[in-house]
């Protein structure tokens, strides 16, 4: 089951190399580095559809970014392809900066998708597969998941948990190898609406923290105004809108600023002026 992806190139399995296995005085995690990502010309096709058409964007370390667009414009296409789970039909994806370790990829669903024969803790520790084991994926396994509030569920079983809770698991287990880019398909889609509150504030938080380039397809306009730093509208497989959000955080919902940039979005997705 796919449910982390490493940039292909990325992986150290990849040159037929075997993954290093660290020690506990050996930190296998650290801060990303300085990487910047730069998509020039992706163009990707399914058949004769033309789902992205020439879609060009830099993106810098760090960076909180949120990509919207009608059912079926392409997002998902776009983010598997910025996750490297998928190759453009034609275009370069670059990452510059960093070395192979540093420029690890998480994506999260909008299904927690976790192991149901796995205790919490051990479904944290698949996001270290290949990077660490033992004693130091458990202790960097508990760490993340206190930085969630779930370090006390380690043991239990995932059925246990509520949706937020298995989402909450869900985003320890892509945090947990500090990924220089997390990729976020609709997570909080299924949240009922006070849930998703605090899970936008949660992942808000841990991105203050950790620094990592945070890519979010969501649906939700207020969520995108809410979290991003930059929102890109997706129209007829182009950016249709790039829109900076210059305002300062903690943002609070119903400002006049936050509405006004809301009624920007929602222009250019129906069309309107
Ligand atoms: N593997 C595939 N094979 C063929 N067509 C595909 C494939 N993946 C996606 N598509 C098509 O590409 C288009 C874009 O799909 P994508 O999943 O990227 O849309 P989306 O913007 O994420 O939509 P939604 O908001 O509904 O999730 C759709 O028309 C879809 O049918
Ligand atoms: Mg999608």
């Amino acid at each position: 089951m796919s449910v982390i992806a490493l940039h292909p190139k990325q992986q150290p399995e990849a040159n037929g190399a075997p993954a290093t296995i660290l020690t506990p005085s050996q930190s296998p995690v650290s801060a990303p580095a300085p990487l910047a990502l730069s998509l020039r010309g992706i163009t990707k096709r399914f058949g004769d559809k033309t789902v992205l058409d020439g879609i060009d964007l830099d993106i810098p370390q760090g960076q909180f970014v949120a990509v919207i667009g009608k059912s079926g414009c392409g997002k998902s296409t776009l983010l598997r392809i910025l996750a490297g789970l998928d190759s453009p039909t034609s275009g370069t994806l670059t990452v510059a900066g960093g070395n192979a370790s540093e420029r690890r990829s998480r994506i999260m669903f909008q299904e927690p998708r976790l192991l149901p024969w796995a205790r919490i803790g051990r479904n944290v520790e698949v996001g270290l597969t290949g990077i660490a084991k033992g004693e130091v994926a458990r202790d960097l396994s508990l760490q993340i998941l206190q930085e969630v509030g779930l370090a006390d569920r380690a043991e239990e079983w995932p059925s246990v948990l509520s949706g937020g809770q298995k989402q909450r698991v869900a985003l320890a287990r892509a945090l947990v190898a500090h990924p220089f880019i997390l990729a976020l398909d609709e997570p909080l889609g299924a949240l009922d609406a006070l849930t998703r509150i605090e899970m936008q504030q949660l992942l808000e938080r841990i991105w203050q923290q950790q620094h990592f380039t945070a890519v979010l397809v969501t649906h939700d306009v207020a969520e995108a105004v809410a979290l991003a730093d930059r929102v890109v509208v997706i129209d007829e497989g182009r950016i249709a809108l790039d829109l900076a959000i210059p305002l300062a955080r903690p943002r609070r919902h119903g400002s006049a600023e936050t509405a006004r940039l809301e009624g920007q979005i929602l222009d250019r997705l129906f069309g309107r002026g």
